[in-house]
């Protein structure tokens, strides 16, 4: 059994694995059901700020929306669909107990788990609702003064700032810090969003620098997605976040290039983990811990001791002791001055390309509906009920392979008699 724990802003967390903000965390019964399968930590569903009322949260309109199934690959490989969705939220306003109910709520909660996990509370990020005339950063005070209570209860171990906004300018963000800094003597985390629209190790090195505890990396995105005829969005009236499961390799690259960077903080990676070796993944670049919290919402708690089993067996597998070695591991492998990868297969070796394309024809069933028209070179055809590349013409870009659902195509690296065969050949 490999150690699992790990050191968390001071915090000592008995695994990886933290439960994002979100329903599941809105209920004293969601929360037990957290602690119970085995999570570290989770964070409640961020406070509803008082300006907007109970009927913040009383829309009724749905608050999230399940899109991208990749339905065309369930019909080839059933197991792969369910997977491999992506859901796009918005207009979720906060958690429904409110400012005043949330102290009373956050008290059941300790009530029901203990320090079984660790509890975090949250603040809001402040864009929705009616205009108002006070400064934003008012809301994250008005909060703090809840969060205070809560703290001197013994009902929260942490605080996270979600930063889901691109109007509050974010220059003000290191006083809304130093604020909460002087306030709480627990770690107070940051929850960036957007990493499409803003510089992102600019902005977690503001944060490092204004003394916060750790980073989350990250809460969501805006997007924009409508219908082509009514310009409806899928919810009314808003822009929309989203978070992806196919993000994660974004959220790699930017936790990697956070730490090559030299930021120190911890991080917990998030948006979009769908599947455990996200989990590995996110800490190889150098996360600390992961958050999820759409994965629980649609297939339920029983992921987490499910995935904690599995990567602790991988972890043996591999002679890993502890989750901490992990931390950080691809690094090595990125080229730090330019921060991108390092090439390993060169592209040609004496002007023949250095893999060839190998066809797996006892598997290749024949369709021909996904790889031939695929390549863009036209080096495959159908053949005796299954395919042929012609390697004359393949330029070994890579596109079949992925449209495959079988997984037939693979590259291999040329030997030098083949590579001289086909020198000769082409009289390359
Ligand atoms: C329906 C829904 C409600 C959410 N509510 C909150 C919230 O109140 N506070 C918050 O900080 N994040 C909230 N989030 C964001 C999640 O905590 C998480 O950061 C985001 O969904 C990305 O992680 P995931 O891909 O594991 O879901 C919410 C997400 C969803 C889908
Ligand atoms: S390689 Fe794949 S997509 Fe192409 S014919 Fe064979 S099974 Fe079908
Ligand atoms: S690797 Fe590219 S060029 Fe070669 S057969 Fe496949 S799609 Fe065509």
């Amino acid at each position: 059994m490999a150690d699992l724990s790990v050191k968390y802003a001071g915090m000592d967390f008995k695994n990886f694995l933290v439960g994002g903000s979100g329903p599941s965390y809105d209920t004293v019964e969601g929360c037990k059901a957290g602690a119970d399968a085995g999570l570290a930590a989770f964070v409640l569903k961020s406070m509803t700020p008082a300006f907007l009322g109970r009927a913040g949260y009383q829309h009724a309109v749905p608050r999230f929306k399940t899109v991208n199934r990749l339905q065309p690959y369930r019909r080839w490989q059933p197991e792969l669909g369910e997977e491999n969705m992506d859901i796009l939220s918005a207009g979720e306003v906060g958690s429904v107990w409110g400012e005043e109910g949330y102290i009373e709520f956050a008290h059941k909660v300790r009530q029901a788990v203990g320090h079984r996990a660790k509890i975090g509370i949250s603040t809001f990020g402040i864009e929705f609702g009616p205009p108002r005339d006070f400064p934003p950063e008012e809301v994250y005070y008005r909060h703090f003064e809840v969060m205070k209570e809560i703290l001197a209860n013994g009902d929260a171990d942490f605080i996270e700032m979600p930063l889901a906004n691109i109007c509050f300018d974010l220059m003000d963000m290191p006083k809304v810090i130093k604020k909460a800094k002087s306030m709480f003597a627990v770690p107070v985390t940051i929850k960036l969003s957007d990493p499409f629209f803003f510089p992102v190790v600019e902005r977690a090195k503001l944060m490092q620098n204004a003394g916060v505890d750790a980073l989350t990396l990250f809460d969501c995105s805006m997007v924009l997605d409508f219908d082509i005829e009514t310009k409806q969005v899928p919810f009314r009236d808003t822009w929309h976040y989203a978070a992806s499961g196919s993000t994660i390799p974004l959220v790699n690259a930017c936790i990697a290039q956070c730490r090559l960077a030299g930021v120190t903080l911890p991080i917990t990676g998030s948006f979009g983990v769908w599947e455990w070796p996200h989990v590995i993944k996110l800490i190889m670049s150098g996360a600390d811990a992961v958050q999820m919290c759409r994965k629980v919402m649609v297939r339920g708690f029983g992921v987490v001791p499910e995935w904690l089993e599995t990567i602790n067996k991988w972890l043996d597998d591999h002679n890993i002791k502890s989750i901490t070695e992990l931390k950080g591991s691809i690094l090595e492998r990125l080229d730090a001055r330019y921060r991108r990868m390092v090439r390993e297969e060169p592209l040609e070796r004496g002007g023949v390309p250095s893999l060839k394309p190998v066809v797996d024809l006892a598997r290749c069933q024949g369709c021909t509906h996904w790889c031939l028209p695929s390549c863009g070179y036209f080096a495959i055809r159908a053949k005796d009920g299954k395919i042929e590349i012609d390697e004359g013409k393949c330029a070994v870009c890579g596109t079949c392979e992925g449209t495959c659902p079988f997984g037939v195509i693979s590259y291999q690296p040329r030997t030098p008699q083949e590579t001289e065969a086909f020198r000769q050949r082409y009289r390359r």
